[in-house]
Formats: C-alpha cells, structure tokens, sequence
C-alpha cells in the first residue's frame, strides 16, 4: 500500500490534491480504502485531456474498403463452414463477451445482460446470447469456451445470475469471468469527482482493454493450454448476435486475413454508424462524425456507397497477433457523460446534463492494429438488434420486433 506522502507526490504532479480534503476526517479503514484507490488510478489518462493528445483529433488518410458480400458468402456456404466448423471442433476458438459497460442509456440499474426482454415468459439478454451460442454448440457438436468481461461494478450480480439460472443451458466448464480496469471520472475543468469523502469516481475504462485484462486474469496460460488461436469479441446488448458463427469464422481462415469484422451494409448514407474501411493503409473504423460530406456521399463505380458497411461489434482476433499488440497502447478517448459526484457540501448529486468525462479504450481502434480485417456482411434484420435504449431506435421495442421477426418466442 502505497503511504500518505508518495499519495499526495502524485495527486500533486496531476493537480488532484482535493482527494485527500477530508483525509483527517477518515476512519482508519477508509483512509486505507483511498490510499488504495489512489494507488490502482492510472492518472497518466488524463494527459488526454490535453488537445495535442486527443486521439480522435489525430486520423490519417481514410480510403474505402470493399466486404465479402451476402452474395459471395451464398456462393461459398460450404467451404466457409467446413473450415470454420473444423476450427471449433478442433477447439480453435473461443469467445469473449464484453459486459462490462454500464448501459447508462438503457437506465437499467443491473447489469445489462439481466435485462428480461421476454413478454409473455422471461428471456433475459443474457440468456438470448447463449441460446444464439448453444445452435452452434448443436450444429458442430462442441462447446466454444466463453470468456465474461465484467466491471467492479457489476461483476458480482454478473456472476450470480449466471450461477443462478445455471449458465442457461451451458456448460460452464467452459464459462469464466474476468474484471476489466477502471479510470476515473473528471469533471469539465479535469478535477477528478469525488463519489464520497472517501471514494474516488471511477468507471470502466471501456471495451478496448479486455485482452490485457484477460492476461492480467491469468487466462492467458488457459488459452494456450486450450490451443486456442482466434477469439470472436462480441458485444452483450445485440441479441441477434451470432457468436462463434462457423461461416464467419471459415470466411476469415480462408481468406489468409488477420481479423475479421461483421458488418451491415447502412440504411442510409448518414447512418450513425462506425464504418470499416483503410486509413494508411491500413484497416480502421471511421465513426459517422468523423466523415466529411464527399466521404458520406461518395459512390463505387457500380453506384453502391464506398463507404457503406457499418461495424456491430463483432470480430474475429487471431491470438499470435494479439499477443504481439498486448503492449502496445491503445489510444485513449475522452468522453463527454453525466457523472454523480459528492458536491462541495457533501451532498450526492445525480446530474441531468453531462458534468465531465470519462476516459475510454475501444475495441474497434483495435481493428488498426491488424495488418487486414475482412470485412463480413451479415443480414441485419437476422444478426443486429441492439438494445441501447429503452425506446426509439435500437431499444428494447425494436430488438423485440426483431427478435419476433427471427420466429423467438418472447
Ligand atoms: P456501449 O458503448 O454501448 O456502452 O458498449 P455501455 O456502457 O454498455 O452503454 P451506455 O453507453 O452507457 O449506454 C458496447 C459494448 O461494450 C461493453 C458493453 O457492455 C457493450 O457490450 N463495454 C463498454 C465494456 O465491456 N466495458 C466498458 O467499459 C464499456
């Protein structure tokens, strides 16, 4: 445990002195409570704050990338799922669920994946993504091991629930669950928000880091004993999710590529969606704010838009490159969102409008770090229904009408 003195060096080369304010007033368990907060704080992160820093400021040259298409994928059905049924019976992948967000649009106060999106009986998000998981388990006749990322903050109930409705189904020898990091919340000068006199606000740090938190874990050794050589990523709050899908996964292996992302071609050219495509280069995902007009409305020779294929947080890793990458650092991105905080008075305040910023990794900056993604086009009407919100676009209503209209029971 880090003592008083070297707490107050760094709170002082980060301008944060104001954590310890109420230090004296602190019984012994809390003063050793903050200390150790303090010492587990990557306060590095703030120096994102700074322009110069600011990793979406800093984009290269962006081109558009093409997608093996529906049509493609028909004419090579059998090929893409003989090599990618072979890799999961062969034991060769394993899944990572990302659930370690806080929903804050849906404003549900449990984990997400708890969320019982049923009407007539109960279907929990959770239990949509293993039975999604379970037709794969059927049609290859092996388990995909399924790594959890959880937070401090929901781990437990993550866990519980689980246990408590028995994996729905699953084995859970081949379930584990991992936490990911924090960082902390500041307000909108960059003075870190206190949640307490004896809690700093923190939050998790976003999606990006669950490769390295799976190796700080200990996983990593598993997935090596495993001879694991690809993980599928995939989001908790898309219920349409097709997790270790054999075609996807074949279409990857066979076409030498070093990762591979789902994608959906966009309704309309000024979709809100992140789009793959090259940038140096190199594969990348351009978000929709970051495109210009001509890009927005840019067309191919055959009048389809270049860039037109949006990603929905599903992709393929192979491990020898991940393991290459673990130490590389992720940019770093910073965040406008409401954050609670104790004010001035002590008193706990739940604010309306966004107060400060959170920092954030993100998977899909990881897609920059391959040297090729194949893009993978998926039907959305049969593999995407996010839940965001609680209603309006990508909410519960829509992905229930979805979810009808795939023929499940709700
Ligand atoms: P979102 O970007 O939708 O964030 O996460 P969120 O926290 O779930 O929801 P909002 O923005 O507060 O409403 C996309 C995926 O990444 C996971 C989420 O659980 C979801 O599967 N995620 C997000 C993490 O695992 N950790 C994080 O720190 C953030």
């Amino acid at each position: 445990m880090i003592t008083l003195d070297t707490a107050k060096n760094v709170l002082k080369k980060y301008g944060q002195e104001h954590i310890l304010a109420y230090y004296d007033e602190l019984d012994n368990t809390e003063k050793q409570k903050l200390l150790s907060q303090i010492e587990v704080i990557d306060f590095s992160v703030l120096e994102n704050l700074n322009k110069e820093n600011n990793c979406s400021l800093k984009r290269g040259k962006f081109s558009p990338l093409g997608a093996v298409t529906i049509g493609d994928i028909e004419k090579n059905r059998e090929k893409y799922h003989s090599v990618g049924a072979d890799a999961i019976k062969n034991g060769k992948v394993a899944t990572v669920l990302l659930a370690g967000g806080q929903g804050t649009r849906l404003g549900f106060e449990k984990p997400k994946g708890m969320f019982d999106i049923g009407v007539t009986k109960e279907l929990y998000i959770f239990e949509c993504l293993i039975n999604n998981l379970l037709k794969v388990v059927d049609d290859t006749g092996a388990y995909v091991p399924l790594y959890i990322m959880t937070s401090e903050k929901n781990h437990n109930d993550t866990v519980n629930f689980f246990e408590e409705k028995n994996f729905f189904g699953y084995d859970r020898n081949y379930v584990k669950f991992f936490i990911q990091d924090m960082a902390p919340s500041v307000d909108l000068n960059g003075k870190i928000y206190m949640e307490s006199k004896s809690d700093i606000s923190i939050s998790p740090n976003g999606n990006g880091g669950w490769f390295s938190s799976i190796v700080r874990a200990g996983f990593l050794e598993d997935i090596k004993k495993r001879g694991i050589e690809w993980i599928n990523v995939f989001a908790v709050d898309n219920v349409l999710q097709q997790i270790a899908d054999p075609y996807f996964i074949g279409a990857v292996i066979d076409s030498g590529s070093q990762s591979g992302s789902k994608v959906v071609s966009k309704v309309s050219p000024n979709e809100r969606v992140g789009v793959l495509c090259m940038e140096d280069g190199k594969p990348s995902i351009v978000e929709y704010y970051e495109m210009t007009p001509e890009m927005i409305e840019l067309l191919t020779d055959d009048g389809e838009l270049a860039y037109k294929y949006g990603v929905i947080l599903n992709y393929l890793f192979s491990m020898d490159r991940l393991e290459e990458i673990v130490t590389e650092k992720m940019p770093v991105h910073v965040v406008k969102k409401k954050i609670p905080y104790m004010d001035s008075n002590g008193e706990f305040i739940t604010p309306d409008e966004p107060n400060g910023y959170k920092f954030e990794t993100l998977v899909l900056d990881m897609v920059h770090l391959q040297k090729s993604c194949l893009p993978y086009e998926v039907e959305r009407c049969k593999e995407f229904a996010p839940v965001k919100n609680s209603e309006g676009v990508d909410s519960v209503d829509s992905a229930r009408e979805l979810l009808k209209q795939n023929g499940i029971k709700l």
